[in-house]
C-alpha cells in the first residue's frame, strides 16, 4: 500500500478550477516533486492535501485512512508535515522555539502535555529542547538556535522552517519551494539532507520546486501540473524528454 493516494482531487475557488481530478501516490522511501508553471495549482494541491483547502471532489488516504475530512492539525498528528511557500516561522521566536512549536504537536497530543508543570513534563521539555538544538545544529544552522527567527537571512529561515518540518521524523514531508533563496552552497546542502533522510530514515517527500536541476537530481519521480492537471509522469529523464512538458514550460 503507497502512503500517501491522492484520488480525483478537485479544488475549486468559485468558477476557478485550480486542480482538476488529480491521482497520484507516494511511496515511502522515496521523493517525488510535483512541478509546473506560475498558477498551475501545485500549492493549492498541498493546502488540499495538509487540509487548508477543501477538496471540490476525490479523496486522500495516507496510511489507506481518509484524511481529507480531518483538520490540519489532526493531519500535521498524524505524520503529514509541510513548509509553506512563503515562510511559516514565528519571527518573534528564537529559531530554536520555532522548532519546538512543531514538537509540541506531539506533547499536547499525548498525555504528558496535559500535566503541566509536572515534573515529567518538565523532562519531556528538556528532552525537546535537547532534540531541538541537535538537529539545528546537524542542519548547519546550530549557532543561530538563540537568534530571533526575523533576524535570520533566508537561507537560515528555510533550513529552520524544515527542521521544524522533520522534528518529529514524519513520514511524509511536503516541501513547496524549498531551495527559494537559498546560495547554491546550502542548495547542494538540502539536497543531500533530504536524500539521506529518504534513504536512511525512509522518509517520503512530496516536492514542489522551480529550481529545475535541483528537482531533477534530488527526486526519483516527477509529475507535471498545468492548469490544474496533471500532464506528465515519470522519472527525472523521462520528464526532461516529454515534449507537452517542454511546451507547458517554453509557453510561459
Ligand atoms: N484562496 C484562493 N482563492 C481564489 N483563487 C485562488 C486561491 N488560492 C489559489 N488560487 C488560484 O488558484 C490557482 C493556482 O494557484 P497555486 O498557488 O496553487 O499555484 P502554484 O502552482 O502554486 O503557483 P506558483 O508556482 O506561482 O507558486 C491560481 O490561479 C491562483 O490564483
Ligand atoms: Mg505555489
Amino acid at each position: 500500500m503507497a502512503l500517501l493516494e491522492v484520488e480525483g482531487a478537485t479544488v475549486q475557488f468559485g468558477g476557478l478550477t485550480a486542480v482538476s481530478d488529480v491521482s497520484f501516490t507516494v511511496e515511502p522511501g522515496t521523493v517525488r516533486a510535483l512541478i509546473g508553471p506560475n498558477g498551475a495549482g501545485k500549492t493549492t494541491l498541498f493546502r488540499a492535501i495538509a487540509r487548508d483547502e477543501q477538496l471540490s471532489r476525490g479523496s486522500v488516504r495516507f496510511r489507506g485512512e481518509p484524511i481529507h475530512q480531518l483538520t490540519p492539525n489532526e493531519v500535521s498528528r498524524r505524520g503529514v508535515r509541510r513548509t509553506f511557500q512563503n515562510g511559516g516561522l514565528f519571527g518573534d521566536l528564537t529559531a530554536l522555539e520555532n522548532v519546538l512549536t512543531g514538537l509540541h504537536i506531539e506533547i499536547d497530543s499525548s498525555l504528558l502535555g496535559l500535566v503541566v508543570g509536572s515534573k515529567r513534563s518538565r523532562a519531556s521539555e528538556r528532552a525537546a529542547t535537547r532534540r531541538a538544538r541537535e538537529l539545528l545544529e546537524m542542519m548547519g544552522i546550530g549557532h543561530v538556535a538563540d537568534q530571533f527567527a526575523r533576524d535570520l537571512s533566508g537561507g537560515q529561515q528555510r533550513m529552520v522552517e524544515i527542521v521544524r518540518a522533520l522534528a518529529t521524523d514524519p513520514p511524509l514531508l511536503l516541501l513547496d519551494e524549498p531551495a527559494v533563496g537559498l546560495a547554491p552552497p546550502v542548495r547542494l546542502e538540502l539536497l543531500e539532507i533530504i536524500r539521506r533522510l529518504v534513504e536512511t530514515r525512509g522518509t517520503a517527500v512530496l516536492l514542489i520546486e522551480h529550481a529545475i536541476e535541483f528537482v531533477m537530481t534530488v527526486s526519483d519521480s516527477i509529475m507535471v501540473l498545468n492548469n490544474g492537471t496533471l500532464i506528465a509522469e515519470g522519472t527525472p529523464d523521462e520528464v526532461r524528454q516529454n515534449r507537452e512538458v517542454l511546451e507547458a514550460y517554453l509557453g510561459r
